[in-house]
Formats: structure tokens, C-alpha cells, sequence
């Protein structure tokens, strides 16, 4: 029996905490059940949900919100080095990342403390201290909401690139993710310290040699210590993109600014959003209880009562300021309904 619920409150399901209402609410935990609502419902009558940490909702939700629900994980295979585990898409990230730290399976302990479920974790290849989803994924399962088949995306099919992949592009609203496979080591873990925070706060903590759970303990201190806890203060991370621009741009800025900046593979620059919004000035920013955060500017945050709207109005100041000054265009980086 499928349990609607009318005029649901989305506040506690999204981490910006807005309140909102979905005019018909549905959380399935089987996937019997996804594919039953599949049935009786036009795809165009859906609005999917998973972990609500990518997100700003500005408006009720006249259709159905069904949130995806599903929990489980499972041992796919395993040899002496590796173990292939299955993972279904409302495991909640974090709790998922200190599963594999307990049992000492390596490769997501960069990726500790990011909000969200694990279905939602490759539509934007989650990425933190130089480690991406896509470096130790192997498969996911997503439904086409039209034909109802189940189709199987290796990493090839993902098209993963710097928080993009297929299913926000090509496939954008036409694949629901049910369960996702991730290759992790046993043993001989390919440690990532070279993002430069972990190595300082690894020295700081005298440790040369750390363990996995060594690298997620200084990935939450690091975390912790910057961005907001969605529990205590909503928000949804980063809520820009770091911005790429050509040379020529990098180079005119070069002559005005002290700028901060990663060189890209393609000639081009990548330049930290976080940077360009605080050099505006705007760290702590406050329009009513919409607000940049204090400790890192490329995150919004509602001290309380904000709605969408008040959210979307200071993302739109905050990209007025930075084109004004640097003539870079600032892309949201959450989805914005
Ligand atoms: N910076 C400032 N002021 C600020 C914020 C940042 O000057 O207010 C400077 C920092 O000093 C640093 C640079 O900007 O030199 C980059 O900052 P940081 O290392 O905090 O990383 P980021 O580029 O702002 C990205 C990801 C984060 C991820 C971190 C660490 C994006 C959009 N964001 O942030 O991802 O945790 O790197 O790998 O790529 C997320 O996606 O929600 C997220 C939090």
C-alpha cells in the first residue's frame, strides 16, 4: 500500500531548511514501489527527491514528491585487494563513508562529512579534497521514468566532469538512481593528501603515517571548521560553481588582483568562487535571514526564516558584485526549483 500524504512540509527534507509544501508526498523504500507510483503517474507529475542537500526550493511543489527511500547495502564481490559494494540510493553519504571507514574499506574518506544520499551522490560527481565519486565508482542502476526499464551506467556512460555528469545534462529528469556500486580497497589504500589542508592539519595532529580513519577525521575537523552543520544552520554547501576563465581574462585580472587560482589541464583557470565573493567584501552578508557564511563566502546559509526567494535574491547580488568587479559569471552549483 502506497501512503500519499497531501500538503507535506518539505522543511526538514531539504538542508536549507525552507518551508515549503509538496502537494502529494510519497517516501518509498522498495523498489516495487517506485516503479508502482512509475506506473500510475506521468513522469511530468513527479518530482524526485533524495537527500535535499543540492537544492534551493522556492516555490510549493504542485506534484507528487516521492523520496526516494531506499536502504541497503551489499557485498557484490570481493578479491584480496578490492571489495565491490552495492549501495542503495537513500543510504544517507556520510553514514555510508563511516561504514567503510569501520570496516577499513578505502577510497571515499576524502569525501567524509558531505551532505546528501548516495543515489544523488554522481548526478554532480561529488568532489572534495582531491578525490571525486567517479575515482572509485563502478555502476549505478537508474530508472528510465518512461519506459520503466532499468538500465546500468558504467563510468564511461556517466560522463563525469567537475560536479556534471549525464544525468544533469542529456539525461536530465529522465533516470531515477536506485543503487550505485563503488570499488574500494582492502588494503594497500591509495592515500590523497595532497590537497594542501590535510597535510597541514596531518603535521599539526604528528601523524606520518595515517590510516583511513586519520584522513576522515582531518577531512570533518577541516569541514567542520568552515562549513556550516545543515542541522544547526541550513544550507546546501557551495552554492556557486568555481568559475573557469580563459587566459587572456586570467591574465588581465592578474594586473589588478592578488588572485588565488587552480591551472587547468586546457590552458584555462579555475578560480575559487569563495575567493572572488570574499574579496566583494560579502563574507557574513546579511539580507534579513538570508546570509554568506562568516568562515567561507561560497556558502548561503538561513539563520532561520528565509525563503527561497530571499536566498535567490542575495545568489543574485552576490552575482552582480562579482561580474561588477571581476567580470566572471558566477553558476549556481545547486539545483533551483
Ligand atoms: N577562499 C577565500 N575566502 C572564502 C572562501 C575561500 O579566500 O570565503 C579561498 C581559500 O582561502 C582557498 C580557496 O578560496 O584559497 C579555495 O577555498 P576552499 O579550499 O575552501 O575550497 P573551495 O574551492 O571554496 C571546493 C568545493 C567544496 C569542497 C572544497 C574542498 C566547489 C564548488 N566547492 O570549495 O565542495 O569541499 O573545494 O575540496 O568546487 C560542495 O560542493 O558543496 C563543497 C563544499
Amino acid at each position: 500500500m502506497i501512503n500519499i500524504k497531501k500538503d507535506f512540509s518539505l522543511k526538514t527534507l531539504n538542508t536549507f531548511g525552507i518551508d515549503v509544501k509538496a502537494k502529494q508526498f510519497i517516501s518509498v523504500t522498495k523498489q516495487d514501489e517506485l516503479l508502482e507510483i512509475l506506473r500510475r503517474f506521468y513522469a511530468s507529475e513527479l518530482f524526485i527527491l533524495g537527500g535535499g542537500s543540492n537544492m534551493l526550493l522556492t516555490k510549493d511543489i504542485n506534484k507528487t514528491v516521492v523520496h526516494v527511500n531506499l536502504k541497503g547495502i551489499e557485498t557484490v564481490q570481493e578479491d584480496e585487494n578490492h571489495i565491490w559494494l552495492n549501495v542503495q540510493a537513500g543510504e544517507n553519504w556520510h553514514e555510508f563513508v563511516l561504514y567503510c571507514i569501520e570496516n577499513n574499506y578505502g577510497g571515499l574518506e576524502n569525501l567524509s562529512l558531505i551532505p546528501g544520499n548516495v543515489g544523488t551522490s554522481p548526478i554532480q560527481n561529488i568532489g572534495a579534497y582531491g578525490v571525486e565519486l567517479k575515482d572509485n565508482f563502478e555502476f549505478c542502476e537508474a530508472i528510465n521514468v518512461q519506459t520503466l526499464n532499468t538500465v546500468k551506467f558504467n563510468k564511461a556512460d556517466c560522463e563525469f566532469g567537475y560536479r556534471q555528469s549525464v544525468f544533469k545534462n542529456k539525461y536530465k529528469s529522465q533516470f531515477i538512481i536506485t543503487n550505485v556500486c563503488f570499488k574500494l580497497t582492502k588494503r594497500k589504500h591509495n592515500l590523497h593528501l595532497d590537497y594542501g589542508a590535510i597535510k597541514t592539519v596531518l603535521d599539526q595532529k604528528n601523524i606520518q603515517n595515517p590510516s583511513i580513519k586519520d584522513i576522515s577525521d582531518v577531512v570533518i575537523d577541516i569541514r567542520s571548521s568552515k562549513l556550516p552543520n545543515p542541522k544547526e544552520l541550513g544550507n546546501s554547501g557551495s552554492f556557486f560553481k568555481n568559475p573557469i576563465i580563459s587566459a587572456q581574462h586570467f591574465e588581465q585580472l592578474q594586473q589588478k588582483f592578488d588572485l588565488k587560482y587552480y591551472p587547468l589541464a586546457s590552458g584555462d583557470y579555475k578560480i575559487p568562487a569563495g575567493w572572488l565573493i570574499d574579496q566583494c567584501q560579502l563574507k557574513g552578508y546579511r539580507q534579513g535571514d538570508a546570509a554568506v557564511h562568516k568562515q567561507q563566502a561560497l556558502v548561503l546559509v538561513n539563520h532561520g526564516n528565509a525563503s527561497g526567494h530571499d536566498i535567490l535574491n542575495l545568489a543574485k547580488y552576490i552575482q552582480a558584485q562579482v561580474f561588477n568587479t571581476f567580470n566572471i559569471k558566477l553558476e549556481p552549483e545547486v539545483n533551483i526549483y
